[in-house]
């Protein structure tokens, strides 16, 4: 098995900076050093740039679309070249508008894939639905082929063609949806266990149960994109939209471990750590040790067996 690391420095899609420097902090905490610990070979693709556009004017409502398609669409090329070249890739955010970037290129090479969204939010807001104007709450929006109609032409996504279905993604750790997304997620009868279900269920039968929908009848590529606001704010406080009563550190492993244990896992988005919403410096590096749990949880670390240490013949 062969990774590829690909930083996305971006933050056009949503209002707060600090989001972009996810990628350094993630990088800080170790991530490279706890990948390299694992049975795969690690390639550090660095981080992308995003150039800045000019006069780029909010277009039904919708802000910085142009920035925010250009984005996405970079990303999107990185991304099909490597998994095109056989590596599974992590993209580091960046704010979660970049997911349109990154699940178009996993598409790309992987037109079966299907998609696992951790997240404390739908972002499924079309143009018209979304409260906010911020193409974060809005991706998946794009992405859906049942939405065509509902989502407008937007400067700077002429590159980009609906190519989901509503029954290759499935919600897991959604408390705060907006009517507009509710609507549309019983509308499209869309797979979703907020965090409520996990209170009723389990993480254990969540993860059965969301399994056996996507990959139950045909094995197929994953695509996990993970908003660290799934978890509880007292565990990841520095990120944009945190909202309470999350995932506990315990829940969020367990998803990623039983993700890896189908041996599917193709693609995943690391998204929305914001350092400069840290508290204090303890906070920031909280935040951001949780996610190289996360993505060490998808590649393969278990809690059973750390392969770090060596006890040689013993
Ligand atoms: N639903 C809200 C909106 O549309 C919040 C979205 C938060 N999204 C995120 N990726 N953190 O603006
Ligand atoms: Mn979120
Ligand atoms: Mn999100
Ligand atoms: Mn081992």
């Amino acid at each position: 098995q062969s990774v590829a690391v690909l930083g996305a420095p971006f933050s056009g899609g949503q209002k707060r900076s600090g989001v972009e420097h996810g990628p350094k902090v993630i990088r800080d905490a170790g991530l490279i050093e706890r990948l390299s610990a694992l049975d795969s070979s690690i390639h550090d693709f660095g981080d992308l740039t995003f150039s800045k556009i000019e006069n780029d004017e909010t277009y039904m409502e919708v802000n910085t679309p142009r920035t925010v398609g250009a984005a996405s669409k970079k990303l999107s090329g990185a991304v099909s070249r490597a998994i095109g070249a056989g590596h599974t890739l992590v993209m580091l955010g960046g704010d979660h508008s970049l997911a349109m970037g990154s699940v178009q290129g996993h598409a790309q090479q992987c037109p079966d894939l299907c998609v696992i969204w951790v997240d404390a939010h739908a972002d499924i807001n079309t143009p018209m639905t979304s409260p906010s104007g911020n193409m974060h709450g809005q991706p998946v929006s794009f992405m859906l082929k049942e939405l065509q109609d509902k989502v407008p032409d937007l400067p700077g996504f002429g590159w980009m063609k609906p190519f989901l279905t509503s029954r290759d993604i499935v919600y897991i750790g959604l408390r705060d949806v907006d009517p507009g997304e509710h609507h549309i997620l019983k509308n499209l009868g869309i797979q979703y266990y907020s965090m409520r279900d996990i209170d009723r269920l389990g993480i254990q039968r969540v993860m059965e149960v969301t399994l056996d929908n996507l990959i139950g009848r045909q094995q197929r590529p994953i695509h996990l994109s993970f908003d660290i606001d799934a978890f509880d704010p007292a565990l990841a406080p520095a990120t944009g939209t945190p909202v309470n009563g999350g995932l506990t550190y315990r829940e969020g492993i367990y998803i990623t471990e039983e993700i890896h244990n189908t041996g599917l896992l193709s693609a995943m988005d690391l998204v929305e750590v914001n350092p400069v919403l840290g508290a204090t410096p303890e906070a920031i590096e909280a935040t951001a040790a949780l996610a190289v749990d996360v993505i060490a949880s998808s590649l393969g670390q278990t809690r059973e067996d750390s392969s770090i240490h060596d006890f040689g013949d013993l």
